[in-house]
């Protein structure tokens, strides 16, 4: 809708949450709770979108991304509808306003597009059903079963109180009346607040009727004001993005024992175990198998590779059909090309590891270039920084470097050259040679007796 001017609430403190983070930048699925509403609100194609905010506000607008959104301060709370007065300069003369909450993070954008199919003419409010209604505003219906009021719960009636039929808080309205209607609300009621919702019973006396748009997903409008509701929803989040998987063809372990913090990517036949956490933008190709406690951020792993338990890759790409794990750890930069083995307990930082090449046990592989085929024996370690400076190490094609070898970089291993095991390399080593660099001689003392301890 290209008239369409969005307001998003977003100035409640939140005291509930128990906390100094402002509520809408608590997190569900990695995200903001506020950066949900404003990716929703954006599906909607609203010439604007202006959010009103108030507590912790520097906070907020650095956490929040979107150059298009225009912010608005209410600096005292004085209710939901002193909130959108607060952005009325903002809203354009013509067209509609739909107004969102901003710790309501799973709303529904289908829902909000069928509201404003009406909103140039009238105001249409969803509504939804709530066994307890217990708190919210509740819809007034007259005889003919139309909305003619929204009471707020402390201004309610006990035979209102009984209604279940409840306000969502998610409202849209031609911007002409929101803008006549709210010059003329007051705050003589039970918490003295400026309240949005009176607005219905002024559309009611000026003969306009009020639509109601009755939603049945709960979660779609549910708001959260406490770590319990935080959490519900964030469970909720995880149940979609995983039977959003399983439907693509993803097998899951255990749905309920998977942790989806951004975008994750799934080709074809992927198996992924019990307990992983996805943060970032993931993408595991077709025939990829992640074992068991694997964290895994901003990576892509082609075809056919295989992650054993818990394996940590963070900013790194795996080449297709490796091995990767047990107990693995791939930090920033570092690209493994295809067929690589990266065992137990080796660490790999910023290096690139070319076709088929193996590092098996407790390694550590940092600013480093390791070329094709070639084997990296146990506890070998490239000595990167001298305590000032980072250096490179460069190991070409063929290389078989014996285990507990301490490369110094900066320092170049020819192709096809060995190492000898023990070694500590501090200067080129040509290539197709045996290098070695250990103790001189091997010495044996026959009968040497190991110190006793002393008796007292
Ligand atoms: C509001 C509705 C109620 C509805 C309920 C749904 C009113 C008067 N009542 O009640 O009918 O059932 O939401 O959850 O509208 N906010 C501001 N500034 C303020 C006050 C609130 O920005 O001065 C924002 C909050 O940050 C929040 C939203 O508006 O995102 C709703 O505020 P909240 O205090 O939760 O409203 P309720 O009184 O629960
Ligand atoms: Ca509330």
């Amino acid at each position: 809708m290209s008239d369409l001017n969005i307001i998003i609430l977003a100035a409640g403190k939140g005291t509930r949450m128990r906390s100094d983070l402002p509520k809408v930048l608590h997190a569900v699925g990695g995200k903001p709770i506020l950066q949900h509403v404003i990716d929703a609100a954006r599906q909607l194609n609203p010439q604007k979108i202006i959010v009103v905010y108030g507590f912790g506000g520097e906070q907020v607008q650095q956490q929040i991304s979107g150059e298009e959104l225009q912010w608005v301060l209410q600096a005292e709370q004085l209710g939901t509808g002193h909130a959108v007065q607060q952005a009325l300069p903002l809203l354009d003369d013509r067209g509609a306003t739909l107004i969102l909450l901003g710790d309501v993070p799973l709303v529904d954008v289908a829902a909000c597009q069928e509201m404003l199919q009406q909103a140039n003419q009238h105001l249409v409010v969803q509504t939804f059903i709530k066994p307890d209604p217990t708190g919210y505003g509740r819809i007034v219906r007259n005889g003919n079963n139309e909305v003619v009021a929204i009471v707020e719960h402390k201004d309610a009636t006990e035979a209102q109180r009984s209604i279940q039929e409840v306000n969502t808080g998610i409202m849209a309205l031609p911007n002409a009346q929101l803008k006549s209607w709210l010059a003329q609300i007051k705050n003589d009621n039970a918490q003295q607040e400026y309240y949005l919702t009176d607005i219905i019973a002024l559309s009611v006396n000026e003969g306009r009727a009020v639509l109601p748009q009755v939603v049945a997903d709960a979660w779609s409008v549910t708001g959260i004001n406490s770590k319990l509701d935080l959490q519900d929803i964030e469970r909720e989040f995880q149940a979609r993005k995983a039977t959003a998987l399983m439907t693509q063809g993803v097998t899951l372990f255990d749905a309920l024992r998977i942790d989806i913090r951004g975008n994750l990517n799934c080709g074809r036949d992927v198996i992924i175990d019990v307990n992983c956490v996805f943060e970032g933008d993931v993408t595991l190709e077709d025939g990829v198998q992640i074992g068991p406690h694997c964290v895994i951020k901003n990576a892509v792993i082609a075809k056919g590779s295989k992650l054993a338990a818990f394996t940590h890759i963070d900013d790194a790409t795996v080449g297709a059909g490796s091995s990767i794990g047990p107990f693995a750890r791939l930090r920033p930069g570092t690209k493994l090309s295809e067929k690589t083995h990266i065992g137990n307990f080796v660490e790999i930082k910023n290096a690139t590891v070319g076709l088929g090449s193996k590092v098996n046990h407790l390694s550590y592989v940092g600013d480093a270039s390791v070329g094709a085929n070639v084997n990296i024996g146990a506890g070998v370690i490239t000595c990167n920084y001298d305590g000032a400076n980072k250096h490179k190490t460069i190991i070409e094609d063929d290389v078989f470097v014996g285990s507990d070898t301490q490369l110094v970089a900066p320092v170049t291993v020819g192709k096809g050259a060995t190492i000898a095991a023990g070694s500590t390399i501090t200067k080129h080593v040509p290539a197709d040679s045996l290098t070695l660099c250990r103790a001189r001689e091997q010495r044996s003392i026959q009968g040497w007796k190991r110190p006793q301890k002393v008796k007292k």
